[in-house]
């Protein structure tokens, strides 16, 4: 069954939106091996799930989103085993960046280290205003391997970026959201309902075209300018042929809601 068996990341479908939280609340939701492994499944499972929508993903507790990486495996760690260990944790944030339908990150506390770098890596993040981002590898002497330095680069760009790792100053949520390193910023106790709103928001429209907009802007912009825009018209010609593209036409010169059918 999906999502069975897990440890330290609790999943619960909410009328299509699939809250997944990171549930280690005594260590602030640290990533152990376990739980970046569990975070990959349930991810891999929620992609083929036609009861998920969209995704939003919390920290379990009051006080963190995630902290970061379990610093107790990371002082274990040599070579082969550090760069195994960054290449797992790359690749499941890519599954997140690259998932087909809309996830977004509900930053709940803070959100430190690898915490950071998951929340970089969904595709809209919502802050509490008590949340607190950053990257403080330089402190344990090390540097973000879970994408952070690419992806927080690609965000507020290279300045901004350095500052944050190479001071590990953690960035208030008011600050981040200045920065752009948020999307927004809300009271904690209308942290969830806003993020679940939005996520259902985007449940709405039409799923195909959703999916495509996420491969247009998060591939498009690993791309050369005009290569970015072939992609777009590529997926645009394909949306063209969906009956949910008729819908959606038809829908508007009826004077009525779409119902869309994600085909
Ligand atoms: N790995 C393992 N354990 C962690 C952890 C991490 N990344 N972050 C927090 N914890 C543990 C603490 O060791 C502590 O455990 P204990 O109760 O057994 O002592 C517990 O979580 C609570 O954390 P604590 O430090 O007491 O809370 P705080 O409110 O005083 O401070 C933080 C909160 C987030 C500022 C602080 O925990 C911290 O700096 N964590 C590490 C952040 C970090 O460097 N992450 C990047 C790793 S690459």
């Amino acid at each position: 069954m999906p999502y069975d068996n897990l440890e330290n990341v609790k999943t619960e479908n909410r009328d299509g939106v699939l809250v997944v939280t990171i549930d280690r609340p005594k260590v602030l939701n640290a990533l152990n091996a376990q739980t970046v492994r569990e975070i990959g499944r349930v991810f891999d499972e929620a992609r083929d799930d036609a009861s998920v929508r969209a995704v939003v993903l919390t920290g379990g507790g009051e006080k963190a989103f995630v902290a970061g990486a379990d610093i107790n495996e990371l002082a274990k760690m040599d070579p082969i085993s550090g760069k195994r260990t960054s290449e797992i944790g790359q690749d499941i944030l890519l599954k997140i960046e690259r998932f087909p339908k809309i996830v977004i990150a509900a930053v709940n506390g803070f959100a430190l280290g690898g915490g950071c770098e998951i929340a970089l890596a969904c595709h809209i993040r919502i802050a509490s205003e008590k949340a607190q981002l950053g990257l403080p590898e330089v402190t344990l002497g090390i540097i973000p391997g879970y994408g952070g330095t690419q992806r927080l680069a690609r965000l507020v760009g290279k300045g901004k970026a350095l500052e944050i790792i190479c001071t590990a100053d953690r960035v208030p949520a008011a600050e981040a959201e200045r920065i752009g390193l948020v999307n927004k910023v809300v009271p904690p106790d209308q942290l969830m309902s806003t993020a679940e709103e939005m996520a259902r928001k985007i449940a709405s429209r039409g799923p195909v075209a959703v999916r495509c907009a996420i491969e247009a802007v998060m591939n498009g912009s690993e791309m050369p300018f005009e290569e970015g825009q072939f992609l777009e018209a590529t997926l645009f010609g394909l949306l063209c042929s969906t009956e949910d593209m008729k819908e959606g036409m038809n829908a508007f010169l009826e004077k009525r809601a779409a119902n869309f059918k994600g085909k």
